[in-house]
């Protein structure tokens, strides 16, 4: 490689927590090391920028944490970053620092704060896709999410139990924002009656017609999942309408909330973290700025925070039918 084009980063996770997130964290420090790059983190994502809270990590900063949920850096959704003068303080930290390259670990909210930044002072910022609602494009996943994917199915499976032993309806609620990649997957691992997301237009008489169908089809217990921002109406509105169609139904609903986003990370997490940390840290030693690292089909790519935060990977079509045809 020629000289990198940087000789001290620091690297920070923001946003929502997701597992794998120190998975790739142990990846940029360790390949820092690799390549001589001086390597600091950053304590509680853009808030530590603007109070110039770096520590100085190598090798053994990082040890024990690949199997870690959460983040040791901590994270947060700063407020102050979103103004002109944090940012100006976080640069002022930065240039007293020496720091000339940032890896950002978080989602689209992390990748407008390194955008907006980059154009403002034109430090170098790398981005690492880490959130479990799988909402960037760029890349074909994003870490943590499909540790997400099995705990909502494993939490899924256990709602099963009981909705066959007292032959009841359950609705269940699982993260992803304004994207349903978890409702879909999960919703298919763990037999889902039906499935609703965001991205289709979905109707409460197609609903009625599955259940009815189910019940044709002597079915005795069902479990719908239902997208956070699911458009057709919030949870508890879908089980009432429900309720009123079929009052015969038992019907429970079950928001798995937070624990979504805890636990060790899968194998796929961690193996996605450490090839993006890897892959950001050389993109940065390349000399880019204000993109990416992501995999697709297997492949390290870099894109453009921007396009990144406004496309999205599509839904996958196949998957909808699917989930309908086997649903009964
Ligand atoms: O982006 C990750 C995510 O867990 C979303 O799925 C969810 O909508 C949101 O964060 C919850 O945010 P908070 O932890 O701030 O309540």
């Amino acid at each position: 490689m020629t000289e990198s084009a940087v000789k001290k980063i620091a690297v920070f996770t923001s946003g929502g927590d997701a597992p794998g997130m120190n998975a790739a964290l142990r990846a940029v420090v360790r390949t820092a090391n690799h390549f001589n790059v001086e390597c600091f983190g950053v304590w509680e994502g853009y808030n530590g920028l603007i109070k110039g809270e770096f520590i100085k990590m190598g090798p053994r900063s990082v040890k024990n944490i690949i199997n870690k949920g959460g983040t040791i850096l901590k994270s947060a959704r700063s407020l102050e970053f979103k103004t002109k003068e944090g940012r100006q303080k976080a640069f002022e930290n930065c240039q007293k620092a020496g720091i000339d390259g940032l890896v950002c670990i978080g989602g689209d909210g992390t990748f407008t704060g390194a955008t907006i930044f980059n154009e403002e002072f034109g430090i170098k910022t790398i981005g690492i896709p880490g959130t479990i609602d799988n909402d960037i494009f760029g890349s074909d996943n994003t870490i943590g999410y499909d540790t997400a994917l099995n705990t909502a199915m494993d939490a899924i499976d256990k709602i099963r139990d009981t909705a066959t032993s007292h032959n009841r309806v359950f609705f269940v609620e699982v993260m992803g924002r304004d994207a349903g990649f978890i409702a879909l997957n999960s919703g298919i691992a763990a037999g889902a009656l039906d499935i609703l997301i965001p991205e289709r237009k979905d109707s409460i008489d197609d609903l009625f017609d599955t259940f009815d169908a189910a019940q044709k089809a002597g079915k005795s217990s069902s479990i719908v999942v239902v997208a956070e921002c699911e458009k057709l109406g919030n949870i508890y509105g879908l089980a009432e309408a429900t309720k009123n169609r079929f009052p015969d139904y038992d019907i429970r609903v079950a928001i798995l909330g937070h624990i979504q986003r805890g636990g060790s990370p899968s194998c796929a997490d961690r193996v996605l973290a450490s090839r993006l940390g890897y892959g950001a840290v050389v993109g940065l030693m390349e000399g880019r700025t204000n993109v990416m690292a992501g995999l697709q089909a297997n492949k390290l790519v870099f894109t453009p925070f921007r396009e990144a935060i406004k496309k999205h990977n599509n839904i996958n079509e196949d998957l909808l039918r699917i989930s309908e045809i086997l649903a009964i």
